[in-house]
């Protein structure tokens, strides 16, 4: 993917296997967000094409992808403001659904999954943090994916957040959806990616079992200068 002249994509290549969770790691700026837009159909890239369930994808529109069954999260959560968290989960469900009553009864069933249930008619606006991050993993789940990209999805919780956190990915991942996370907390990616891929300057510079990954020389030469995230228990 070029931005001007700038490669911020160049050249990475990933196959993802059905059910796996993958860890995507790099650097800020290594260029996970736009490999991550690339995907989804949130922007075209310059180059390449994506696959994805046996469909070439790589010019189709975000609600193609959505239908095909691959949600996402955005690093900046994007939520209606000043619609209720329930109408939020709704605009998901709305994919799978025509009808508002199908709609809500799918979006209480995710509500309920994700523990929102009790701020179900709270104004989305009116959400910290860590509820605004759970929010818009419901409301991608409420598509009903096959594939989730979660992008930062736990960055800004405390420990105790990001724990429920790593317990709803499992419970996700439980349901036979295929997940794909970027997250700077190095044990988050070791307790629960089965593969860690490693962005560095738009190009996937290593991947395979998360602790030797993470021991490798040139990840850890990536990372010089930048922050390896861990958190104290
Ligand atoms: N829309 C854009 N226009 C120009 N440059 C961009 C745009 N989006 C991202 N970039 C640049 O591309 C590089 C990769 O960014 P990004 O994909 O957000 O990295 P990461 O998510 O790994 O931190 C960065 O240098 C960033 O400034
Ligand atoms: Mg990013």
């Amino acid at each position: 993917m070029v931005f001007g002249g700038f490669r911020a994509v160049d050249g990475a290549s990933l196959s993802i296997e059905e059910g796996e969770i993958i860890g995507l790691i790099g650097p800020n700026g290594a260029g996970k967000s736009t490999f991550f837009n690339c995907l989804s159909g949130d922007l075209l890239p310059t180059e390449g094409r994506i696959r994805f369930a046996g469909t070439d994808v790589t010019r189709a529109t975000p609600e193609a992808h959505a239908r095909l069954g691959m949600a996402r999260t955005f690093q900046m959560p994007v939520t209606f403001e000043d619609m209720s968290v329930a109408d939020n989960v709704m605009v998901g469900a709305f994919l799978r659904h025509g009808h508002r009553t199908a709609a809500r009864r799918a979006a209480d069933e995710v509500l309920a999954f994700t523990g929102l249930d009790r701020l179900a008619e709270s104004r989305a606006g009116s959400l910290g943090t860590p509820g605004r991050k759970r929010l818009e993993i419901a409301r991608a789940l409420a598509t009903e994916p096959r594939l989730l990209l979660l992008d930062e999805a736990l960055a800004g919780l405390t420990p105790t957040e990001i724990r429920a956190a790593v317990e709803l990915v499992r419970r996700i991942k439980a349901r036979g959806i295929t997940i794909v996370i970027v997250e700077h907390i190095m044990e988050v990616i070791l307790t629960l990616a089965e593969r860690a891929v490693v962005f560095h300057q738009g190009k996937v510079i290593a991947q395979g079992v998360p602790r030797e990954v993470m021991e490798d020389k040139a990840v850890v030469a990536a990372y010089l200068g930048h922050h390896m995230k861990r958190v104290r228990q």
